[in-house]
């Protein structure tokens, strides 16, 4: 988490920064700060709160003489938000200013030693720890670059960093060790960041820097050296090709709600050059063998999409599935056997720390691992065996809907196309196939009908302090993401529960403010479901039933939305999903796109 920029060239340095920075914001918005030459100092100026409040006081600052400058946008790890904690951080002697995004793990061990020899500390951060041991090192090494490396060398744990020097204020120093850094190359101009849409007006010439990778730039320079041993090291530029566009709102009130319609578009992309007489192509699969067993391992929304394609994976080719949680999987003991087993790491980001810590477990035990990732560059498609790119375009809402959709879509076809390496019934998958060829225009169709039931629905059920979402077999994995939805957007307690259980203890919670969404769709387990709502009926719990046209339940409020063959009308179901919790939130005057205390792009354990 945390979003860090920095920026050398010809252009005012400090705006070129801020408007990173906003680009950044949905990495964390507890505080931000930026840092500056100017007139022989170096300034830092940091507010608490978000981007708004540390523009509000650049106001009143003569920001523009500065051509570089670096920028921080954070989420509270070490220290509660305020000013004191805020990035950049200064070293003792004033010299040095940084900004990090990470955790440095020994940073305690190392502030003990630090304040052991006169040292001060103004914060709670292991950032300002990091800055100060800089500072340390160069007392008996003055090459900043080596004392830089010699200090990071000490520092366990994860960072991407971004250091100036008041006596050279034109040069910038960056280094990655597990969180994401992107180099930018310009024309006399160079940026760093966690993220590419920081830079991305000013160039798509982009590095993605690797684990160990230090980096020195002034506006017309760069170099990338080796952390270890300040070796040179080359890597390719790369030409992005997506554009500004796809990162900004296109008309739409939030960021979310862009992403929840751009899903259309989203599946037809996914299928682009998937599809061809009839059969799946996987080329990334290809060289891979098709798992005996395969093992799941994701965090948030990335952890349902994996839940639900379970259901497919087994149903169509037949492969047994484990599900886990990425934080809970890499601390267990794990019967990955190695031979035959599988692990699929599913993330948007493709950087979520806990997630990418699997997928180092699994390759160190000599289990193939394939990525399912967003964002391409990310430490986790770089990493693992085979990737496959879910090529939803960047999503910067940070609850996540469009980047669930193409999870979605891939697992279908990951689906179809080992069944079809495992001799599947081919007229079944041809089926299917033509059915996820229609998805784009049905869904496209359904959208604002949806959206406007979501409205209405949203506004009877706004005074809820609490929700139940429940439903069966492959409706059980959008059951927990709508509930998810609902309490990270609107912050209403809501729970997502297999419908069969709620007998089993949850539906003592019932009573006529405890209302339920019940995902009762027309498939072979609608009897089943709509047994269990009658029972929470019974209970006086009001009950919204999203269903099928021609089988309906009966239930306070009726959503219908229109019917697809199982498991596949999960397409449908989880925008309306989507939308319901997007309605709520804006109803209650929630900030959407950024929700309090959260961040998208999880690069902390
Ligand atoms: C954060 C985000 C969620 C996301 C989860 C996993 O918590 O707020 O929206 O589902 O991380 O992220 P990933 O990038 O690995 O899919």
């Amino acid at each position: 988490m945390c979003g860090i920029i920095g920026y050398t060239g010809h252009r005012p340095g400090v705006p070129v920064v801020v408007e990173g920075l906003r680009r950044l914001e949905y990495r964390g918005y507890d505080s931000a700060g930026v840092a500056f030459g100017l007139k022989g100092g170096l300034e830092v100026i940091r507010a608490k709160g978000k981007l708004a409040a540390l523009e509000e006081k650049l106001a009143h600052e003569p920001v523009t003489l500065a051509t570089t400058a670096m920028g921080h946008t954070r989420w509270a790890t070490h220290g509660e938000p305020a000013e004191r904690n805020a990035h950049p951080h200064r070293s003792n002697d004033g010299r040095l200013a940084i900004v990090h995004n990470g955790i440095i793990e020994n940073f305690q061990e190392i502030k003990a030693d630090l304040l052991g020899k006169g040292y001060v500390f103004h914060s709670e951060t292991d950032t300002e720890v990091l800055v100060n041991l800089i500072a340390e090192c160069r007392k008996s090494q003055p090459d900043l670059l080596k004392a830089f490396a010699a200090a990071l060398r000490q520092a366990h744990g994860a960072y991407a960093v971004c250091l100036m020097d008041r006596d050279d204020p034109d040069t910038l120093l960056a280094a990655r060790m597990s969180a994401p850094l992107i180099f930018g190359i310009g024309t006399g101009e160079h940026f760093v960041a966690s993220d590419i849409p920081a830079f991305l007006p000013y160039t798509r010439q982009v590095i993605f820097l690797e684990d160990g990778d230090i980096v020195r730039c002034t506006a017309g320079d760069y170099a990338i050296m080796r952390l270890e041993d300040l070796a040179p090291v080359r890597h390719p530029v790369q030409t992005i090709t997506w554009d500004m566009q796809a990162a900004q709102k296109g008309g739409y009130r939030h960021f979310m709600l862009k992403e929840i319609f751009e899903q259309p578009r989203v599946i037809t992309d996914g299928l682009s050059g998937r599809v061809q007489d009839g059969k799946v192509c996987l080329p990334e699969l290809d060289g891979l063998p098709v798992p005996e067993r395969l093992h799941i391992v994701a965090c948030g929304t990335s952890y349902h999409s994996g839940l639900w394609g379970r259901h497919l994976l087994e149903n169509w080719a037949h492969i047994p599935v484990q599900v886990e949680i990425a934080s809970e999987f890499r601390y267990r003991e794990s019967l990955l056997l190695g031979k035959g087993d599988m692990v699929l790491v599913i993330s948007q980001s493709g950087e979520t720390a806990d997630t990418l810590a699997a997928l180092r477990i699994a390759r160190e035990k000599g289990v193939p691992v394939l990525g399912l990732c967003n964002v391409v560059g990310s430490s986790i498609a770089r990493e693992a065996s085979a990737v496959i790119l879910t090529q939803a375009g960047p999503e910067i809402s940070v609850a996540s809907t469009k980047a669930m959709c193409s999870q979605m879509l891939m697992l279908a076809l990951m689906a179809l196309y080992w069944g079809q390496r495992n001799d599947g019934d081919a007229a079944e998958r041809a089926r299917c196939l033509s059915l996820l060829e229609s998805l784009p225009v049905l869904l496209g169709e359904a959208l604002p009908a949806m959206h406007e039931r979501a409205r209405e629905l949203s506004r009877k059920y706004a005074q809820a302090r609490n929700f139940f979402y429940l439903g069966r077999g492959h409706c059980f994995p959008l059951a927990l993401e709508g509930a998810l939805k609902l309490k990270e957007l609107s912050y209403i307690h809501a729970e997502g529960y297999a419908a069969g259980e709620m007998k089993h203890g949850p539906i003592a919670l019932i009573d006529p403010a405890f209302p339920s969404l019940v995902l009762a769709l027309d498939d072979e387990l609608y009897p089943k479901v709509v047994s269990n709502m009658v029972e929470v009926k019974a209970r006086q719990g009001k009950v919204i039933a999203l269903c099928n046209t021609g089988r309906e339940p009966d239930a306070d409020d009726i959503w219908r939305i229109p019917a697809l063959p199982s498991p596949l009308a999960g397409f449908m179901a989880l925008p309306a999903l989507q939308l319901f919790s997007y309605e709520m939130a804006d109803y209650l005057g929630k900030d959407v796109d950024q929700p309090r205390n959260l961040a998208k792009s999880v690069t902390v354990e």
